[in-house]
Order: C-alpha cells, then sequence, then structure tokens
C-alpha cells in the first residue's frame, strides 16, 4: 500500500494531532457524521496545507479503523478503559501517520505524544510512546497477523466483510479495496448555463485538468480536489457536485416538460435539480423531504441553480399528509439506505452502521414503495435507487415488490459497468469506472 504523497507536515502538527483527535473521537464516540463533524474542526485552521494535513489524518484514521485497531490489539493487549478512548483514538493516529502518511518517523511519534500533555494524562505519555515505538521495530510481522482476517485487511466491520462476501462471491475484495480508495471529485454541468464542452475550456483557463465523465453525459471528473466555490461559472448555477452513477437517475427517467414528478426522498437536491435542468426548468418537480433542516439545503440549491420546483416536508410513507390527488407522470424513490455504496466518500458509515439498521432500512424503503405506488399513474414509471450495494436493499426489495404488486413490471435498463442479476435492477459496484456504488430499478405501472 502506499503512504499518501507528500503531506508535508505543517509548523503546528500539535495543534493539527489535537484536532484530527477530537474530530476522531467524536464520530467514533457519539456517532456523529464524518460529514457534520470535519468542517466544524477544520474551520479553525488558517492555513490550507494544516487544514489538509488534519483532514487526510482524520479520514484516514477512520478508514484504516479496524486494520490499526487490530495492529493495536498487538501491541497493547488490555484494552483502554472506555473512558480512555481518546489514548485508544491517539494511538491510532500515530499508527496511521506511520503507516500510510509521507511523515518522517520521529514526528508522528513525537508530535502524537505530545497531544497526551493536552489531554491531562500524564500517565498516557510513556504508553503512547512505547506502543509506536515498538511498532517501528516490528511493523511487518504486526502488519501480517492483523492482515490473517480480510475484515481487518479491507478494514470493515466483520458482519458487512460477511455480508459483501455472501452479495458478492467474486467481488468482494475489489468492493472493499475501492471502499478504501479516494473517490474522485466529479461534478455535473448545468447545461442550461453551458455545454460539457464550454465548462471543460473554462476549467482550463484556470489550469484545472479535467476530463469528460465516461459514462455520464453531463459529467466531469477533475483530477485533483479543489474548493469548487472558486471555479468558474459555480456562483451562476453552471455545475454541481454529484457522483456519475448518481447522475444516471435523471438521465434514465428523462423528464419532460409539463411531466408532473414526484421526488419522493429529495434533499440536498442532487437529483431534484438534475430533474430540472434536463427538462429546461419545465418540468413540474414536487420534492418531498421528511428532515426539514435537511430541506433548506434543497432550497438552497434551487436558488443557486436559478431552477423553479414545488417542495415541502413530509414522510413519503404517509401520502395522506402531503398528496393532493392529482397522479405523478414519474416518481424517483431515491430512498433511505445504508450508504454502503459511498463508504469511500464517507468512511465512517463503516463504524455507524449495523447489522440491524439494514433490517430496519429494508422495511421503511418497503413501506414507502408500497405507499407511493397508488400515487402513479398508469403507464407511469417509478425510478427505485439506492446508494447501497446490499442485495437486500436492492434487487431483493424489487423482487419482492414485484411478486406483491402485480400492475408493476420491470423496464430493463442498458446501464453501462452495472451488475445485473436473476433478479431485478442493474447495480454499480464502487470503484467501477470511477463511479459510487448504486442501484437502480425502473417499474412502469401497467395500464
Ligand atoms: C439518499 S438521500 C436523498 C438524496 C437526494 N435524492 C439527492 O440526490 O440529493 C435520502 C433522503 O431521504 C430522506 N428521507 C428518509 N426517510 C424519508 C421519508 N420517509 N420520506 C421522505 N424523505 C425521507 C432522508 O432525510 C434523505 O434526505
Amino acid at each position: 500500500m502506499s503512504k499518501q504523497a507528500a503531506n508535508n507536515t505543517p509548523n503546528s502538527g500539535l495543534n493539527s494531532r489535537f484536532i484530527a483527535l477530537k474530530i476522531c473521537l467524536t464520530v467514533i464516540e457519539s456517532g456523529r457524521s464524518l460529514s457534520q463533524t470535519l468542517p466544524e474542526g477544520l474551520a479553525q485552521f488558517q492555513d490550507r496545507r494544516e487544514r489538509n494535513f488534519t483532514q487526510n489524518m482524520v479520514i484516514g484514521t477512520l478508514r484504516w479503523q479496524a486494520r490499526l485497531e487490530a495492529i493495536r490489539a498487538q501491541l497493547l493487549k488490555k484494552k483502554l478503559k472506555e473512558k480512555d478512548e481518546d489514548i485508544n483514538q491517539l494511538i491510532l493516529i500515530g499508527l496511521y501517520q506511520i503507516l500510510y502518511m509521507e511523515t518522517p518517523e520521529h514526528a508522528a511519534v513525537s508530535e502524537t505524544v505530545a497531544v497526551v500533555q493536552k489531554l491531562k494524562k500524564p500517565w498516557a505519555k510513556a504508553l503512547v510512546n512505547g506502543v509506536l515505538r515498538t511498532f517501528l521495530r516490528e511493523q511487518d510481522a504486526i502488519c501480517a497477523q492483523a492482515d490473517l482476517k480480510p475484515a481487518n485487511k479491507y478494514s470493515h466491520p466483520q458482519w458487512l466483510f460477511k455480508a459483501l462476501r455472501k452479495g458478492y462471491p467474486n467481488d468482494w475484495e475489489s468492493i472493499m479495496e475501492a471502499n478504501n480508495a479516494i473517490a474522485p471529485l466529479t461534478l455535473r454541468v448545468n447545461t442550461m448555463k453551458q455545454t460539457r464542452d464550454e465548462f471543460l475550456a473554462l476549467l482550463k483557463t484556470v489550469d484545472m485538468v479535467a476530463t469528460p465523465h465516461p459514462t455520464a453525459p453531463q459529467g466531469v471528473i477533475l483530477e485533483t480536489s479543489t474548493d469548487i466555490s472558486q471555479l468558474p461559472s459555480y456562483e451562476d448555477g453552471g455545475f454541481s457536485v454529484q457522483d456519475g452513477a448518481a447522475q444516471q437517475a435523471a438521465n434514465i427517467l428523462k423528464p419532460q416538460a409539463n411531466e408532473r414528478i414526484l421526488d419522493a426522498c429529495a434533499a440536498p437536491g442532487g437529483k431534484t435539480t438534475h430533474l430540472l435542468e434536463l427538462s429546461n426548468n419545465q418540468a413540474s418537480v414536487f420534492a418531498l423531504e421528511k428532515m426539514p433542516e435537511r430541506m433548506d439545503r434543497l432550497a438552497e440549491n434551487l436558488y443557486r441553480l436559478e431552477l423553479d420546483a414545488e417542495y415541502t416536508v413530509g414522510d413519503a410513507s404517509c401520502p395522506e399528509e402531503w398528496w393532493d390527488k392529482q397522479l405523478f407522470d414519474k416518481i424517483l424513490l431515491d430512498a433511505p439506505c445504508s450508504a454502503t455504496g459511498i463508504i469511500r466518500r464517507h468512511p465512517d458509515i463503516k463504524w455507524h452502521r449495523t447489522e440491524e439498521d439494514i433490517e430496519a432500512l429494508v422495511e421503511i424503503q418497503a413501506s414507502i414503495l408500497k405507499a407511493l405506488w397508488p400515487t402513479l399513474k398508469p403507464g407511469g414509471q417509478l425510478l427505485y435507487a439506492t446508494c447501497s450495494v446490499l442485495p437486500q436493499e436492492n434487487t431483493l426489495q424489487m423482487q419482492s415488490f414485484i411478486e406483491s404488486e402485480a400492475t408493476a413490471k420491470i423496464i430493463p435498463l442498458d446501464l453501462e459497468a452495472t451488475l445485473t442479476f436473476d433478479t431485478p435492477g442493474n447495480q454499480y459496484l464502487p470503484g467501477r469506472l470511477g463511479m459510487d456504488g448504486f442501484f437502480y430499478c425502473l417499474l412502469e405501472k401497467s395500464e
């Protein structure tokens, strides 16, 4: 495994490591999401290098948490008490630097040990120092031992490793590898404002290297990550951030002017806005979202992109609360799911999601599907989508729906780089053509 290139340890490494520790601890202990916690933690850095260094350390430590734990368990046979999880996470941060970052080893050890002072646990200084120095001496043998178990080697929880191996006997290893890779930054051109070629030319003017997406017609892949708000045409709504797999939804549904389209689980509006862009803002899109705070982000996106949709906060499984009894021509159900297809972007999913969550999600998805079906016109189409790779939420969910719903038939999709099964739908696996893991199944209601 190659180390992360030139992280250039910034001057105040102590602060970086302390902030990294606070972020990791919050995510692991409180179950708070990394996407909420990271920006708050990084906000205090003025220096870009220091911010990037801290961010890499946090994401990497969370990504490799199970492997680092398996290494730590060999170095410190007795697990630390719950109240000392800060020391445990600090050890993992130290191990991560030694294994995966180009930080000089002496700095990785001494700067990590120095953080102990800030935690006011002087007893832990010698312990952290001893653990990291032993690791430096016995690294190869310790890693080899840790990697004997695939769940440790690829840093996944045991239940998820087993589920992936069961669902994908030929692909489980490449899925877990892809889950640990750094995802590309993919944009979606707003074709109401500019063509993809015009946008690529615009990016060239600011020396951004970018290529057209291999399979998403409005997609552009940036070679390096950047602050997108600084890119040309952002303020004018010239593009959005959206993975290539997620960009397929609106392209599959092909929204037309005046069609009445329900986006049933809409926030933050990535697909709502794409549906509108592809219909030249002429489709009549009704965006529904259960969480009011997430709806605010949808409203901001519509505003920036200068698009019009009707939107309301409501529960998709209770149409009687929000439906005006006018049937929809098309429905997008981008269902709440395990998000196991986007682990490479959100490594904390591995530690927050449990096997029990999956059963509950499968029930919620089924109840939303059942509730929405009567709101679809005969002859209308419903696109079921998830960013999950688990068959229960995807192809098996679809199979049980068509078995219970006589008016539902499957419209086969021709989607490049997807897997198909004996059961319905198309599955993108993470990393294929650079995309996230995603599932699509298009259903049509018989007349
Ligand atoms: C996968 S995300 C949607 C992403 C969105 N379609 C996009 O492309 O930006 C699922 C969304 O469904 C919402 N949600 C969960 N349960 C819901 C329900 N019963 N009714 C409506 N929305 C729900 C979640 O809050 C979340 O915002």
